[in-house]
C-alpha cells in the first residue's frame, strides 16, 4: 500500500466514510462557480489537458469535465476506496475524457511535460513535504503550464454569526495538532514561497469567499458537524468550554435562521517557465 505522507486519510475520518464524502461533496460544489471563475482567470481553458491531484470523491473533477468539454482530465488520488467511489459515480464519462490514476502526488508515475494545467484542492495543507509535491507537479507540467493550489489558512478562516469567542483558540489548537502530525492549516500564507522554491514563476494569489447567504447554509452544517470536533475533545486537544461553544455554533447553524457563516479559501497560481 502506498504511503500517504499526509494528514488526510479517509479511513480515519471522524464522520465515517459516507458522511465525510458528503461533506467533501457539498464543500466542493458550494465554491465551484467562484473557483472556476478564478481558474479561468489564471488561464484554464477548454481543450487543455488538466490534472487534478488529491481528487478524492471527484466532485470537482466532475465539474471540470462538465465545464471543459474538449479537455482531457486526469484525476489522481492515492486512496483506493475514494478512487473506486469516484470511478463508479463517473463511469458514464468516456475514458478519452476522464482517466483515473491511483498514485501519490509525490511520485505520480506520469510522464514529464504532459499537462497544461494542474489543480490541487485541499491537498497541500495535509502534505508532510509540500515542496517535494510541487516539484513533482512541475516535472509533469508542460513548459508554460500552470499549477493552482486551492487551500485554507486558518488565520483568516472566516466567521460565524452568532460569534463564538473561543473560535480563534480552537482553530489554533486544531492547527497545532495538525502541525504535530506533519500538516499545515496555515499553508495559505506559505504558498507564494512554496511555489517559488519549487521553481514556479509569475506567482499570483487570491481569495475566494464562501458565504452561507450566497451558497446556502447546508455546506456549513457539515463543516460544523459537532462529530468532527468530538474526537478532539475526547483526546484532550480542545477543552470543555471550547467544545461547548462549538456545540453552540453547530446548533445555531442547524436551527437558527439568523445564523450565517463565511469561509475563506486561498487560490495560488504558479507557472512552469517556457524555458527552464
Ligand atoms: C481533503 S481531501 C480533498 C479532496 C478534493 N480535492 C476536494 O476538494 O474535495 C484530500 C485528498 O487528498 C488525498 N491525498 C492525501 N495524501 C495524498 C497523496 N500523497 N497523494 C495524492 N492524494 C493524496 C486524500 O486521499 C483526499 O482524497
Amino acid at each position: 500500500m502506498k504511503e500517504h505522507n499526509s494528514t488526510y486519510n479517509i479511513g480515519n475520518a471522524a464522520l465515517g466514510f459516507r458522511t465525510e464524502v458528503e461533506r467533501l461533496k457539498v464543500q466542493a460544489l458550494m465554491g465551484w462557480d467562484k473557483e472556476f471563475r478564478n481558474l479561468k482567470w489564471y488561464g484554464l481553458q477548454n481543450g487543455m489537458s488538466v490534472l487534478e491531484l488529491g481528487s478524492g470523491p471527484s466532485y470537482v473533477t466532475e465539474q471540470l469535465v462538465n465545464s471543459l468539454p474538449e479537455s482531457q482530465i486526469t484525476a489522481l488520488e492515492i486512496d483506493r476506496t475514494l478512487l473506486d467511489e469516484a470511478k463508479n459515480r463517473l463511469q458514464h464519462i468516456p475514458s478519452s475524457k476522464l482517466r483515473f490514476v491511483n498514485s501519490s502526488v509525490y511520485d505520480t508515475g506520469l510522464p514529464d511535460h504532459s499537462y497544461d494545467f494542474a489543480i490541487a484542492r485541499l491537498l497541500f495543507l495535509h502534505l508532510h513535504n509540500p515542496v517535494e509535491a510541487a516539484r513533482e507537479i512541475y516535472r509533469i507540467l508542460k513548459p508554460g503550464g500552470k499549477l493552482v493550489i486551492i487551500d485554507i489558512d486558518d488565520g483568516i478562516f472566516g466567521a460565524v454569526s452568532p460569534n463564538i469567542n473561543l473560535l480563534p483558540s480552537v482553530l489554533q489548537k486544531l492547527a497545532d495538532h495538525q502541525a504535530s502530525k506533519g500538516g499545515n492549516r496555515y499553508i495559505g500564507r506559505e504558498l507564494p514561497r512554496l511555489l517559488a522554491k519549487a521553481g514556479y514563476i509569475d506567482i499570483d494569489m487570491d481569495t475566494v469567499l464562501q458565504h452561507s447567504d450566497l451558497h446556502g447554509i447546508e455546506g456549513f452544517k457539515r463543516q460544523f458537524d459537532i462529530n468532527r470536533f468530538k474526537v478532539f475533545y475526547d483526546n484532550g486537544i480542545i477543552n470543555e468550554e471550547e467544545f461547548e461553544q462549538l456545540k453552540q455554533a453547530s446548533e445555531n447553524i442547524n436551527n437558527s435562521p439568523e445564523a450565517y457563516a463565511m469561509m475563506t479559501f486561498i487560490m495560488a497560481c504558479g507557472k512552469k517557465p517556457e524555458h527552464y
